[in-house]
């Protein structure tokens, strides 16, 4: 659809200048890592990567595309499930990798200026030493970077209670395609100040500008958490406790779920012996609540447990000790990468108004039995955001790469739409879902959007190929 021009040794020469020669790469062995990320296996290979150090860096190379019409897809640690950091169109891949400065962590006001090139835990880790808190935490945390998690506007287990990245975010600074540096709002909780730049920004998956700074508001350190494992003998049941949770008046710090396969897998990936999953267990429920009166805390525990209870549950395990915690929260957060290391599979980030969890579970298990393959279901169930991964197994090649899984895909998200729900809670249009967004918007929305995209980039360079077509 988009015809760019290709890059030759002058425009390399120009990169160099900007950014200097150890920060530009044509060499095929050391791009090959910027050419995939965490989602399905898919390579592109960039024709050069550049890793410039400062915004008017970027504003320069930015204006460099735009007079050689190069396309530009920024990456940031490359843990996108979407594929949004891929570079579909080769051209220039723009690492953020050099931003890796907290610049200010400012206790007074309880706020953070950061470039989006830090990991998130290394931040996380770094506010809690001074007892504060950024929620968002993505499962790649470890390796994730914050200016990933914008783009994404990502979210996690906490940001049940706590919100997800866009909650956190009071300001920007943002390169934009045609190469202008602009902040987007002010460092304040409130601001009724013009449309909103900032929220405009995020998620916008690095089609609309790339961001240089990032203001983050954080909130005080809760100074205890309990967590429990609820064993459920059927995966509706543990769909039905979750809304009876918070109906109930229980807001948990996390409602994770995690379908017996899931849990299995992870398990004998990460070599762990934690949990013993009786044969007839289906799901368990991961809920962990956090505050600083412990006495409250374990009281709500028993209160969550009695409810629960209510449900056909095995045995609860509760966690005893910090490094128990630490076990479960590993065996959550490693799902992903054992069931993409145990099998091929295609993940839906799907989302749902949380009481309509068990129709959505019951339609991925019909709509399995229809196309003839298993899934596998795991996520925020607390916030009705599941991820489903489909299974290829035996599915010969031509449908698990054809209309025939699309059309799958296409009915999962109909009745996610169905259902009051949407086609990403958390990783994500990019390259994969595009084709399904009329599902989920209307014509004039979705050409809302595209000139909003044209207003910001007139010349289509950044991040072409990505959202929506
Ligand atoms: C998770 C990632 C895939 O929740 O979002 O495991
Ligand atoms: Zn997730």
């Amino acid at each position: 659809m988009f015809k760019f021009n290709k890059i030759d040794p002058a425009f390399v020469q120009q990169l160099i200048s900007i950014c200097g020669s150890e920060y530009v790469i044509t060499d095929v062995e050391q791009a090959k890592p910027y050419a995939s990320d965490e989602t399905e296996r898919l390579v592109y290979m960039p024709e050069v990567v550049v890793k410039p150090v400062s915004a008017k860096e970027i504003s320069e190379i930015l204006r460099l595309c735009n007079k050689h019409n190069i396309p530009l897809t920024p990456r940031g640690a490359g843990t996108g499930l979407s594929g949004g950091a891929l570079p579909v169109y080769g051209g220039v891949l723009l690492s953020m990798e050099r931003f890796n400065k907290i610049k200010e962590i400012d206790e007074r006001n309880l706020q953070a200026t950061v470039e989006p090139g830090v990991i998130n835990q290394v931040f996380q880790e770094e506010v809690m030493k001074l007892g504060l808190f950024y929620p968002p935490d993505p499962a790649s945390k470890g390796s994730c970077f914050l200016g990933g998690n914008v783009a994404e506007s990502s979210g996690g287990p906490r940001c049940v209670k706590y919100g997800t990245t866009k909650d956190y975010i009071l300001n920007l600074e943002v390169v934009l395609p045609t190469g202008e540096i602009i902040m987007t709002g002010a460092n304040t909780l409130k601001n009724s100040t013009g449309y909103n730049l900032t929220q405009l920004m995020v998620g916008s998956e690095g089609t609309l500008g790339i961001v240089t700074k990032i203001v983050v508001r954080l909130i005080p350190l809760p100074k205890h958490d309990l967590l429990m494992l609820v064993p459920f003998r059927s995966l509706d049941e543990a769909c039905k406790a979750v809304s009876e949770v918070f109906r109930r008046g229980f807001t948990p710090s996390a409602l994770e779920l995690m379908e017996r396969d899931a849990l299995d897998w992870v398990s004998r990936y990460v070599d762990s012996t934690v949990v013993k999953i009786a044969d007839d267990i289906q799901a368990h429920l991961l809920i962990e609540v956090d505050g600083n009166d412990i006495d409250v805390l374990m009281k709500e525990m028993e209160m969550i447990s009695d409810l629960v209870s209510g449900f056909n549950i095995d045995e609860i395990l509760f966690a005893e000790s910090y490094a128990q915690k630490q076990e479960l929260w590993k065996l959550r957060r490693k799902i992903n990468e054992a069931v993409t290391s145990n099998a091929i599979s295609k993940e839906q980030d799907t989302v749902v108004p949380r009481a309509e969890l068990p129709q959505l579970v019951k339609g991925v298990k019909d709509i399995g039995k229809k196309y003839n393959f298993r899934s596998v279901c795991y996520g925020h169930a607390g916030d009705g955001n599941l991820h489903i991964r489909f299974i290829k197994d035996e599915m010969p090649d031509e449908l698990w790469h054809g209309d025939h899984i699309k059309k799958a895909i296409a009915e999962l998200f109909t009745l996610c739409y169905q259902l009051g729900g949407t086609i990403s809670g958390e990783h994500g249009i990019g390259l994969v879902q595009q084709s399904f967004m009329p599902i989920v918007f209307s014509e004039k929305a979705l050409e809302l959007q595209r000139q909003i995209k044209k207003t910001f980039d007139p010349n289509m360079i950044l991040n072409p190929g990505k959202m929506f077509y």
